[in-house]
């Protein structure tokens, strides 16, 4: 496994191997990463000849200071994991190395960015598609993989690579969860053990929602679903929302769509968390 934090060094590297006709997988994290990132890494080693995780905490898609600060760094570490699974090419960059001058970029995903995390993290969407579609320009992979936690991002990232006509095909992968629920996520190792042994609650609540699904309306489910998280210590809902799966709208009835998701975003502490279940 090679460590490039050089876009030029990178690129050549990458150059050569498509000489050569391999096809080129690639996964972009921020770090810190766990079981979640490495199921993206072995669909990519199942589907490609080389394999890159790029790492690199993107500071313009964060909307929250505290957030980019607390954010956990754990370079050395996150290489073990990688080199273990069978990762071909690192790329690390520095902020500098991506971003040498001011950014001037703007998208415009229309609704799809109007709601949920959207709504809520003003320009996050703008940062990740400016890197994303950076990271997509250095390494050229035939594919790139992203987790259904961030469920939003990935319609963001497949409306991008529409938009840019860009010659790669995106594949969503399904969320990793640990053993009680709670989906993988690099934030949650800042959560208190107290935090933590509540934090399965939102996979829990996503799980009743399904249940009552049919049973109750959507918007006696979503009053009920708020008042339950926010009576567990230290939790703040911040939405929930159901919708539909193709264009992330809201919907009010059961019936308006045929492929419905149940998101939820909220605080634990000062965490933020979210998650999301397929209801229909
Ligand atoms: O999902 C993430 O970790 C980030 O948003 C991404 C896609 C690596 C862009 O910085």
């Amino acid at each position: 496994m090679i460590v490039y934090t050089s876009i030029k060094d990178i690129q050549s590297a990458i150059r050569q191997h498509r000489a050569d006709g391999h096809s080129i997988g690639f996964v972009p994290t921020m770090g810190a990463l766990h079981r979640g990132h490495i199921s993206l890494l072995e669909q990519s080693i199942k589907e490609n000849d080389i394999n890159i995780v790029s790492i690199f905490i993107n500071p313009i898609q964060f909307n929250n200071k505290q957030d980019l600060e607390k954010y956990p760094r754990t370079l050395e570490d996150d290489c073990k994991k990688l080199e273990e699974a069978g990762c071909s090419i690192v790329f690390a960059p520095s902020a500098g190395e991506m971003y040498p001058e001011e950014v001037k970029e703007h998208y415009d995903f229309g609704q799809l960015e109007k709601v949920m995390e959207g709504e809520h993290r003003s320009g996050h969407f703008n940062g990740v598609a400016v890197v994303v579609k950076r990271l997509f320009d250095i390494c050229m992979p035939n594919k790139a993989y992203f987790g259904e936690k961030d469920f939003q991002q990935l319609a963001i990232i497949k409306a991008l690579v529409e938009q840019e006509n860009m010659p790669l095909e995106i594949i969503g992968c399904p969320i990793i969860r640990e053993e009680d629920g709670l989906a993988m996520s690099s934030r949650n190792v800042r959560l208190s053990p107290e935090e933590r042994s509540i934090a399965p609650e939102i996979f829990k609540s996503l799980n009743w929602i399904r249940q009552q699904a049919g049973e109750r309306s959507i918007g006696e489910i979503l009053i009920l679903a708020e008042e339950k998280l926010n009576a567990m210590p230290g939790m703040k809902v911040e939405y929930i929302c159901i919708a539909d799966e193709d264009t992330l709208m809201p919907v009010q009835s059961w019936d308006e769509a045929d492929n419905i998701r149940a998101f939820i975003a909220l605080f634990m502490g000062d965490v933020r968390l979210i998650d999301n279940l397929k209801i229909k």
